[in-house]
């Protein structure tokens, strides 16, 4: 982005002209959403209202850290509790754009309820341009549909606002810093959250094997960074696999889930490397995670495949 100041002059102009009543923000704390909300907060003022959605798919002290992020980029966000809605949209559900058909579908009935609630008809999103480039179209295979763009409903009565469509993330990044929003300490976290990050059929219990499991391997990994032996990789995570494997505790036989471990560097997660984690923190990743999660998860994995030919994601 070569004039940050000129975006931000063009984008207010064309949101107010987007926005003539009251729209409502769909902020999910990464840097796109909090770009666009921050545009629209200058943009409509009180016209506006962001939200932040606890879909009950969320990481281990993630509605604390998003506090604190918002507070840092003096955005007003309200945090609204869901998680019964979408676990149960979600029981049992296996296919990855099922998942995120039935995500998206939740989000915006929830919007829907709140821009009533306020009198909006305008949804803002951070949608930017790789989430529409691999979320397919007339000219392009869809490779996954990003919830925030393939996952919603025809029949919604809101219209989209999406201010940063045409942009990269590298040029998110200097238009957030321009916007004066502190560069965020989390890692990118997919709009599905750990709907994805349990590949299979997803349960209350198996969601909170994963997110157990990942935060394990944030714990690792973060204190790798704090310790200087690792540059910090641009995701990490783990997979909770639609496999069970045969373990042993004692004397007896487990058939038990396995865990793959995930951490992948990269500039705009179009293409991303495998990251080589020195095997004394994989070892402690896998130690961790099966003695906390002792009796249901009996294995972990790394994964070495680069984006291509994997994505980023399992699915
Ligand atoms: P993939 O897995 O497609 O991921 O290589 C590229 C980047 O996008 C994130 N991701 C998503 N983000 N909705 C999102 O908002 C999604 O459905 C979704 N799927 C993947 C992924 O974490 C990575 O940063």
């Amino acid at each position: 982005m070569k004039d940050p100041a000129k975006f931000v002059a063009d984008s207010l102009s064309a949101i107010r002209a987007e926005v003539p009543g009251k729209a409502i923000v769909a902020a999910s704390g990464g840097i796109d959403s909090t770009a666009a909300a921050v545009l629209a907060h200058r943009a409509l003022g009180d016209r506006v209202r962001s939200l932040f959605v606890d879909t009950g798919l969320l990481r281990a002290n993630e509605i604390e850290l998003v506090r604190g992020f918002f507070a840092a980029s003096d955005l007003p966000v309200e945090v609204l509790p869901a998680s019964e809605r979408f676990l149960t949209a979600l029981e049992g559900i296996s296919d990855p754009e099922e998942k995120r058909r039935r995500i998206g579908t939740a989000f915006i009935r929830l919007f829907e309820e709140e821009a009533d609630r306020f009198g909006a008809d305008r949804l803002v999103q951070g949608t930017i341009a790789p989430d529409w480039i691999e979320s397919g179209g007339s000219i392009r295979d869809t490779i996954k549909t990003h919830h925030n763009v393939g996952g919603i409903p025809k029949d919604s009565r809101l219209t989209l606002v999406e201010p940063l469509r045409d942009l990269y993330k590298d040029e998110v990044r200097v238009l957030a810093a321009h916007l004066g929003i502190p560069k965020p300490e989390r890692q990118p976290f997919p709009g599905p959250g750990l709907a994805v990050r349990v590949a299979g059929p997803i349960s209350r219990p198996r969601v909170a094997i994963a997110r157990a499991a990942n935060a394990i391997v944030e714990e690792e990994v973060d204190a790798a960074i704090a310790a200087g032996t690792l540059a910090r990789p641009w995701q990490y995570f783990a997979v909770l696999l639609p496999v069970k494997t045969v373990g042993v505790m004692g004397d007896n036989r487990v058939h038990g889930e396995a865990v793959s471990v995930r951490i992948v560097q990269s500039n705009d997660a179009m293409t991303a490397t495998a990251v080589d984690l020195p095997v004394e923190i994989r070892r402690r990743i896998a130690e961790r995670i099966t003695r906390t999660l002792s009796g249901s998860v009996t294995r972990v994995l790394y994964d070495i495949t680069d984006k291509p030919p994997a994505t980023i994601e399992w699915e």
